[in-house]
């Protein structure tokens, strides 16, 4: 972070002196004006609900330029790293800042791979909880009790304990998710299978049974990986953030991460994909393509509070890169697994045609986001819809560990502790009891 010539001058109308501001300049993207003395020189906060102009951290993983569209994971662009690697290469980019040669992948691959077994004992955990409970729900539970299984990487300030808590994160969410969706069939948990990809031993974790061999479609395969790659980083988004602040307590890494997976859970957030599917259900419920329009309507009426869901982002005011790339892969499963014709996906495909021509989204800059095509990618490779966001928390795993060593390792880090406008009533006396009104 370089200091720039330029200053800002904050002056007030009521005659208190101004002060000057630092300003900071990044290798991209917009300056930011120092405000950490504010408070001491002037007896005042910002306001910012939502962060909307405030940066919280100096960060070097990820790079968005909301107006271009573009993604950068360490400086590559995303359609080069969904393209030309694989979601082990970039974990490892986004971990250590560089990609792998051949052998640092070969060895990173090995370390994952040797982590992808739980204790035993996590089954046991799982059961505690019902048959029909939401596998974010399981999955807050069981990353979090990852901090009681695995107590010898819970040190935050140990290098050596956070790689390794990295490695088992990144290693066992998949062990986790497929439990989870084990559990909820009622059908048995399957061991990993270290020999497999990634992604295809994820796969052979959900669908295959201990009673026959099972061998994951090479299509399918590759498009959870690409799923896995366009969700690994995402700057400084909700659960990014929550992560960071959580961990900014000293706490312990699952228990950090725990809290992310917790905050990704919501609609407006990760829980978009499993919201887009359930409005294209509802939609199909209400009279499929035919009724499209009389839903748009209730989008655009202000007094309606229903969104069309993976659609708009706070940041990405062009189009979301990633949504470019998850509709390719969207169309390849598709034409894969013949379900161009399925009613939902040409439900889906009429939706985004119809907002893509609306003034109204137009207008806003509200284009597909990546969840309005990965939900239609998992629906299709046969994911079922509560189990949507637990794939994306998977996937952001490594991103959330990179910014949590990140800040860690940061020696401007500072536990965080937002400050308020304060509205409520001023000081007053307790009554007794008896006197209250
Ligand atoms: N459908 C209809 N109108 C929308 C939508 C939408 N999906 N998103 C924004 N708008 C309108 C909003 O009503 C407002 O209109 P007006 O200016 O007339 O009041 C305008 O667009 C700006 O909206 P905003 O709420 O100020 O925008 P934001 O940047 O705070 O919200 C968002 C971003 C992602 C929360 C929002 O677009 C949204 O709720 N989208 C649907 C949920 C979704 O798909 N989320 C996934 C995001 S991508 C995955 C991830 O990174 O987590």
């Amino acid at each position: 972070m370089k200091s720039s010539e330029v200053k800002a001058t904050l002056s007030f109308s009521d005659g208190s002196p101004s002060i000057e501001l630092p300003i900071y300049q990044g290798s991209a993207g917009p300056d930011v004006i120092d405000i950490r003395k504010l408070y001491g020189q002037t007896g005042k906060f910002t306001y910012d609900p939502g962060f909307l102009s405030t940066a919280s951290c100096n960060s070097a993983i990820t790079f968005i330029d909301g107006d271009k569209g573009e993604l950068l994971y360490r400086g590559y662009p995303i359609e080069q790293l969904a393209v030309q690697c694989d979601y082990m290469e970039t974990c490892y980019l986004i971990l250590y800042g560089e990609l792998p040669n051949a052998a640092q992948k070969q060895e990173f691959v090995r370390r994952v791979s040797q982590h992808t077994m739980v204790n035993e004992q996590m089954q046991f955990f799982l059961r505690g909880f019902r048959r029909d409970a939401h596998p974010m729900a399981v999955l807050t539970g069981l990353v979090g009790a990852m901090s009681a299984f695995y107590p010898d990487s819970i040190n935050l300030h140990d290098v050596a304990q956070r790689d390794i808590s990295a490695i088992r994160l990144i290693a066992k969410l998949p062990t986790l998710v497929a439990m989870a969706y084990k559990y909820n069939m009622g059908q048995p948990y399957m061991y990993p299978r270290n020999d497999l990809s990634y992604a295809g031993n994820f796969m052979r974790m959900m669908w295959a049974t201990p009673c026959e061999e099972y061998v994951p479609n090479p299509v399918i395969e590759r498009a959870l990986d690409r799923i896995f790659i366009l969700h690994a980083d995402h700057e400084q988004n909700a659960s990014t953030s929550t992560v960071r602040l959580c961990a900014s307590s000293g706490t312990n890494p699952f228990a950090a991460i725990a809290a992310g997976v917790a905050c990704l859970w919501g609609p407006a957030h990760g829980g978009a994909n499993e919201a887009c599917l359930n409005m294209l259900y509802e939609i199909e419920a209400a009279g499929g393509v035919a009724r499209i329009g009389e839903f748009i309507a209730k989008v655009k009426d202000k007094n309606s509070s229903v969104r069309l869901m993976g659609f708009g982002h706070r940041v990405y005011k062009n189009y979301d890169p990633r949504a470019k790339l998850m509709r390719e892969t969207c169309h390849e499963v598709l034409d894969a697994l013949g379900l161009h014709n399925d009613p939902l996906f040409k439900l889906a495909m009429t939706l985004e045609k119809i907002a893509l021509e609306d003034d109204y989204f137009i207008q806003r800059k509200l284009y597909p986001n990546v969840d309005f095509y990965s939900g239609i990618v998992q629906k299709a490779i046969g994911v079922p819809v509560s189990l949507f966001t637990a794939i994306f928390a998977l996937a952001r795993t490594v991103g959330w560990i990179a910014q949590l060593n990140e800040m860690i390792a940061d020696p401007e880090y500072k536990i965080g502790r937002p400050r308020q406008l304060f509205t409520g009533s001023p000081a007053r006396q307790v009554l007794p009891l008896a006197q209250r009104a």
